[in-house]
C-alpha cells in the first residue's frame, strides 16, 4: 500500500489531498495518514498542509532495505537483503553468508577493502555510490558462470539509462568513463558449482573523483548534473536482472546477445587485447552466443572469453 501512496505522490505535481488517496486505494483517510507516517519514518519528506493534502519534496538517500522494497517487484531477487554500514567487501560478505537463499543481496554504505577486477581495488565514498553483490545458486556449468556478468551489465545499463553502454566485457560507461564495474566470483567443483557472487559498483551521485582517475571515471551525477536516488536505483537493476536472469538460466545467454550487441561499444573498435599468454590487437566485430569477443586480427578471427581488452578512443588507448 505505502508503494502504491508513493506512486500517486510522485505522479502528481502538486499536493495531493487525503481524500483523493484514499478514494483511489479504497482505504480511510485515517489509513492514508498512517502510511504517510511510516514514509516519513523511513525519511521520505512529506509535506503536509491543511485543506491541500500532501507533497513529497524529497526521497531518502541513506540506503534502506525498506525504501529499496518499495520499489522492489521481483520475485526472488533481492528479497533478502542484508544490509551493514560498514563492511570490507559486499562480495566477501556473500561469500561469508553463503548459507542465505538464492538471490540474497548484499549491501553496505561504505566498502573499506573494496575489490575490483584482476587483483584491483575499487574505492567508493560513503553516502554517493552503491556497493552490492548478489549470491545466486544457479544450476549451470562453471565454464557459462562468467556470462552472469554479461547478463547483470545489460540490467545496470537499462537501469541506469542516459545512453549507458556496456565496455566488454562488463565495465559500464556513460559518455566515455567508467561508471559501473562488476565483479563475478564463484565456488564451484569441476562440474557444479556451489554458489556465485555478483558484485556491482555504481557511482552514482559521487561529485568527483581522484586526479588520476578523472580521465577514466564518472559518476551518473558527473554525466548528467542529476542526483539519483541510490534506493531507487538498486530495486530497478534488481527488477531489470531478475527475468534476464531467469531467461538466461533456461535459455542461455544466446536469449540476451542482442541486447548485449547493441549495448556493447566495443565492437567495431579497434581494441588491444591483454592477455596471461600475449597481446594481441585487431577490431571487435562480434560477441558470440556465449558471451565471448570475436576479434578479427592480421593473424585471422578469434574468440576472447577473458583477459583486459583496451578500446581505442575509450579510457586509456588513443
Ligand atoms: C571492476 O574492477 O570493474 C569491478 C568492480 C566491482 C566493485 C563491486 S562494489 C560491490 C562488490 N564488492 C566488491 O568488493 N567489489 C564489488
Amino acid at each position: 500500500m505505502r508503494s502504491k501512496i508513493l506512486s500517486i505522490l510522485k505522479n502528481a505535481d502538486d499536493y495531493v489531498s487525503g481524500e483523493d488517496i484514499s478514494r483511489k486505494l479504497g482505504i480511510s483517510r485515517a489509513a492514508v495518514w498512517k502510511h504517510i507516517k511510516k514514509l516519513k519514518s523511513d525519511g521520505y519528506e512529506i509535506i503536509s498542509v491543511t485543506n491541500k493534502g500532501y507533497k513529497l519534496a524529497a526521497v531518502p538517500d541513506a540506503i534502506s532495505k525498506n525504501v529499496i522494497g518499495l520499489s522492489l517487484n521481483t520475485e526472488v531477487i533481492a528479497r533478502n537483503i542484508i544490509y551493514t554500514e560498514e563492511t570490507d567487501s559486499t562480495n566477501e560478505d556473500a561469500k561469508r553468508h553463503s548459507s542465505e537463499a538464492h538471490g540474497t543481496l548484499f549491501i553496505s554504505e561504505l566498502q573499506n577493502a573494496g575489490k575490483g577486477r584482476l587483483g584491483r581495488s575499487w574505492e567508493s565514498p560513503k553516502g554517493s555510490g552503491i556497493c552490492m553483490s548478489l549470491l545466486l545458486k544457479p544450476d549451470i556449468l562453471p565454464q557459462d558462470i562468467s556470462q552472469i556478468t554479461l547478463i547483470a551489465g545489460i540490467a545496470v545499463c537499462r537501469a541506469v539509462g542516459h545512453g549507458a553502454k556496456i565496455k566488454w566485457p562488463n565495465d559500464i560507461v556513460l559518455g566515455a568513463r567508467k561508471v559501473c564495474g562488476i565483479l563475478t566470483e564463484m565456488s564451484a567443483e569441476i562440474n557444479r558449482v556451489n554458489y556465485v557472487v555478483c558484485g556491482i559498483g555504481i557511482n552514482v551521485n559521487t561529485s568527483g573523483f581522484p586526479k588520476e582517475l578523472e580521465d577514466r571515471a564518472c559518476s551518473i551525477f558527473t554525466e548528467t548534473g542529476a542526483r539519483t536516488p541510490r534506493n531507487e536505483l538498486i530495486a530497478s537493476v534488481m527488477n531489470e536482472f531478475e527475468p534476464l536472469y531467469e531467461s538466461f538460466i533456461n535459455n542461455g545467454f544466446a536469449s540476451a546477445a542482442d541486447e548485449y550487441r547493441r549495448l556493447c561499444l566495443t565492437l567495431g573498435k579497434d581494441v588491444r587485447v591483454i592477455s596471461h599468454k600475449e597481446t594481441v590487437t585487431g577490431t571487435a566485430v562480434d560477441i558470440d552466443n556465449e558471451g565471448g569477443l570475436i576479434v578479427r586480427t592480421s593473424a585471422g578471427t578469434m574468440s576472447i572469453s577473458s583477459g583486459e581488452v583496451s578500446v581505442r578512443g575509450i579510457y586509456g588507448y588513443v
